[in-house]
């Protein structure tokens, strides 16, 4: 999608109707030039009709609006780029794939993902009208440690943004986002690339936003805002407070570490005090570490976590 394509959703969006020949002449192009353009637009799913005498008429708006993030990013302190893409294969293997020509802080979005990966090699099933994005951060080789962390301050950010939309959200350790029960969002953190001292961190978020109806493979474990709230979401909106608030707080992560953000992770994590599977062993959680390690008792033992599945036993 280039920028005439851009512009062209833009009018789409903002106004009930719009003619071919104000598009045309809007952008210096011909007649025939917007009608190609509209079907190719239609060909990726946009939901467009023509009536006639009237113009054409954007009849789903639950679109994203790429030029309100890409506003947003040229004011952004932090962030220095957005790609949207309408379909690829995954958003972090994206970026994996392209990290050399990509600025740090870039963002990469998919309206749909062909083969969306999640943790522990799973796969993340692509629901209609979510959101699936990656977030590219190069950093020096030293700070990677700081990757479970940052997985966990992701989770709290996105958490803390959902609670703002008073979505009754919260955290199963280590970073999957839980309503009433049920997962509406997942992250999965890689490594990648070292490159002279510096080495990438990709963090790719994946939101259940919209779809009215779960697949039936995945309908006991996950749901989406709308399925739950019966409202929905403005998509764009929340991409740009979530990434808002990442920014807000990533210097404070920096500075600080997880350690800044414990209580209130601690606040909302629905694995304290409670018996968890841990790679099929039992045991009792008991904190979360200042590293955002979990803490649990096995055996009158204490063990500290750091990566792997877990369960909750309620
Ligand atoms: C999990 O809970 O297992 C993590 C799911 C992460 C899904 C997101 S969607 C955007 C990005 N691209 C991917 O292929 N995966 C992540």
């Amino acid at each position: 999608m280039d920028e005439k394509d851009i512009f062209i959703l833009r009018k789409l969006y903002e106004n009930e109707y719009i003619s071919g020949e104000e598009l045309a002449s809007s952008l210096n192009i011909s007649r025939m030039a917007i009608n190609k353009r509209i079907k190719s637009l239609k060909a990726l799913g946009y939901k467009i009709e023509s009536a006639r005498k009237k113009g054409y008429e954007l009849s789903d708006k639950d679109i994203i609006r790429i030029w309100e993030i890409k506003d947003y990013i040229q004011s952004s302190n932090l962030f220095k780029e957005f790609i949207y893409l309408d379909e690829v294969d995954s958003t972090n293997t994206y970026v994996k794939q392209n990290q050399q020509h990509l600025e740090s802080a870039t963002v990469v979005y998919a309206e749909r993902q062909t083969q969306g990966r999640g943790r522990l090699s799973r796969r993340w099933v692509d629901l209609e009208k979510g959101i699936k994005m990656s977030i590219l951060l190069k950093l020096l080789l030293l700070d990677l440690e700081k990757i479970v962390p940052l997985t966990l301050f992701t989770g709290l950010v996105i958490n803390r943004v959902l609670r703002k939309y008073r979505v009754n959200s919260f955290i199963k350790w280590s970073n999957d986002i839980y309503l009433n029960g049920k997962k509406v969002c997942g992250i999965l953190c890689e490594l990648s690339g070292e490159v002279e001292g510096f080495g990438s961190i990709i963090i790719g978020i994946g939101i259940n936003v919209n779809a009215k109806s779960i697949p039936d493979e995945i309908k006991d474990i996950a749901t989406s805002l709308k399925a739950e709230t019966s409202k929905d979401f403005d998509r764009t909106r929340l991409i740009i407070n979530i990434l808002k608030e990442f920014e807000k707080e990533f210097p404070n992560f920096e500075t600080y570490g997880f350690s800044h953000f414990r209580d209130e992770y601690k606040n909302f994590c629905i694995n304290l005090g409670k018996e968890i599977l841990v790679n099929g062993q039992k045991m009792l959680c008991m904190d979360i570490g200042k590293n955002g390690e979990l803490v649990c008792e096995k055996d009158g033992k204490i063990v500290e976590i750091s990566s792997g599945e877990v369960t909750i036993r309620f």
